[in-house]
């Protein structure tokens, strides 16, 4: 069931697709149970995770979202005119909808903004108040981005092209076969002659990666170790919270980040009649960060219908905005 209405504020409109936001004891038993322990790193943003996940943004090792902010609004001509006019912005996975501007203010004739992301209510308060804040018109889709979209028609005016944007480098956090399906999908979804502007994080020294993920003042630990929290408070998990720590290392064969919890100690983790035995040094996989070089993001992109057409760095090559088209 979808409901295709404007009952929400300013918005044009307000699809929603109902997105399976996933079952956290179903997956939490499930992943316990593998060789490799995991737990979906989806379940990382409860309002105590979204909080931390902010403060890691703004830390001085945590450089992405800093080096993505400097790098679009120093490109930011270059890139609005690359793309070009009458095109109606989908951004996947919005949030709180704060990197949108630069480019609806940059664009020649925009047409529309429309925000995609999973967490409905979140998704309503920042898309509305965006729509007394933005001069086009914002609609706003509630769907996962790893499922079908398809985007109505009607609303705002037709535009000359679509343009896909999802900066923040979370392409990095899917596994590159996940990263081709997810860009096909894009691709059926904003329909033919259409641009995609996606921010991805480059491959640099190992210790600055490392740090990123692993920062002194501990908030990147506190914001992995919550799942653990997370379990004890929403299934009454029986754990000893000090027996694991936050462990990130850099995978240079799989030029990936890796995020775990690690067991420093033998220890159990029971989920009501379930026991899960951890030896010491045992770890639960929690995320995944691919840093990607352009000849192996070029390679990736050329397995979709998406083709590569300019690339900005900032300076020291630590991070790229990509523009892909797909005619
Ligand atoms: N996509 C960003 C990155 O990989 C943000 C992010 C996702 C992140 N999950 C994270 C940052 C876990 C730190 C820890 O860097």
């Amino acid at each position: 069931m979808t409901d295709l209405k404007a009952p929400y504020g300013a918005l044009a409109y307000f699809l929603d697709l109902h997105p399976d936001v996933g079952d956290f004891k179903t997956d939490v038993l499930t992943g316990l149970a593998q060789p490799q322990k995991s737990i979906s790193p989806k379940y990382f943003y409860d309002e105590c995770g979204s909080k931390l996940f902010d403060k890691i943004t703004a830390l001085k090792e945590y450089y992405p979202t800093r080096t993505e902010k400097t790098l679009l609004l120093s490109s930011a001509d270059e890139i609005t005119a690359a793309i070009g006019a009458r095109s109606a912005i989908f951004e996947y996975g919005s949030g709180s909808s704060e990197k949108v501007e630069w480019l609806v203010r940059g664009l020649e004739d925009p047409v529309a903004y429309v925000a995609m992301d999973i967490s409905k209510d979140h998704l309503i308060d920042s898309a509305t108040a965006l729509a007394d804040a933005l001069p086009v018109p914002v609609a706003a889709i509630c769907a996962d981005f790893h499922a079908p979209v398809t985007l109505p028609q009607g609303g705002f005016p037709q535009p000359k092209q679509w343009l896909g944007y999802f900066p923040g480098s979370t392409i990095g956090n899917m596994l590159p076969e996940t990263a081709v399906q997810f860009l096909d999908r894009a691709s059926q979804t904003l329909g033919r002659n259409a641009k995609f502007l996606i921010g991805v994080d480059l491959e640099k020294d190992k210790l600055v990666l490392e740090a990123a993920y692993d920062d002194t003042s501990g908030v990147t630990a506190a914001f992995n170790l919550n799942l653990l929290q997370r379990m004890r408070r929403e299934l009454d998990a029986v754990l000893t919270l000090e027996d694991f720590e936050h462990f990130a290392f850099y995978n240079q064969k799989k030029c990936r980040i890796e995020m775990h919890l690690r067991a420093m100690r033998p220890t159990t983790v029971a989920i009501g009649e379930q026991k899960f035995v951890f030896l010491e040094g045992e770890t639960i996989h929690t995320e995944n960060s691919h840093k990607y070089s352009i000849d192996r993001l070029r390679d990736l992109i050329e397995q979709t219908p998406w083709r590569l057409n300019h690339v900005w760095t900032d300076p020291k090559n630590w991070y790229a905005a990509c523009l892909l088209s797909n005619n």
